[in-house]
């Protein structure tokens, strides 16, 4: 059974994950309409990613004896001045969710709920690896910098990426 604190604090993840997705949905609309395939396709994967973030978190707490609260959600920026930009958004996106899971984790052990501990160390893994393919993609985009053919040849290969991390030792 969860505290309500814990079922609060999870909640409130399920609500970012959503938000995620959406954030992520609307850069996928934003590559797309631009031509940028590649790049388009990336972000799609990333939102159904982000869905599965929630759902995941959804029946934990529905199975837990809690409610899994379906919420409004704020609206995503939709529009955005570069690809770089895009992608330092993804990026600072990123390290806001791990900081989140981190107090999620904290919570836990305070609660000394440790089943809600050990379910959340799959997102710890997760968020190392986010953020690695986010920094990875960051730092090829300011390699390529106004160059049209690196852009062209980076929206070719991304859906090719492949980052490898200590965690899980696992390619994307
Ligand atoms: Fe579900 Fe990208 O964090």
């Amino acid at each position: 059974m969860l505290s309500k604190i814990i079922e609060a604090a999870l909640n409130s993840q399920i609500r970012i994950e959503a938000e995620s997705s959406q954030i992520y949905l609307a850069m996928a609309c934003w590559a797309e309409i631009k031509g940028l395939e590649g790049i388009s396709n990336f972000m799609y994967a990333q939102s159904d990613e982000e869905r599965e973030h929630m759902l995941k978190l959804v029946k934990f707490v529905n199975e837990r004896g809690g409610h899994a609260q379906i919420s409004e959600l704020a609206a995503p920026n939709v529009t955005f001045k570069s690809i770089k930009e895009m992608f330092e958004k993804l990026f600072e996106h990123e390290v806001y969710v791990s900081q989140s899971i981190n107090e999620l984790v904290h919570i836990s052990l305070q609660e000394k709920d440790y089943a809600t501990h050990n379910f959340l160390q799959w997102y710890v893994a997760e968020q190392i690896e986010e953020e690695a393919v986010a920094r990875t993609i960051l730092d090829k985009i300011n390699m390529i910098g106004d160059d049209k053919g690196g852009l062209y040849l980076f929206d070719r290969d991304i859906e090719n990426l492949t980052v490898t991390t200590a965690a899980t030792n696992t390619p994307l």
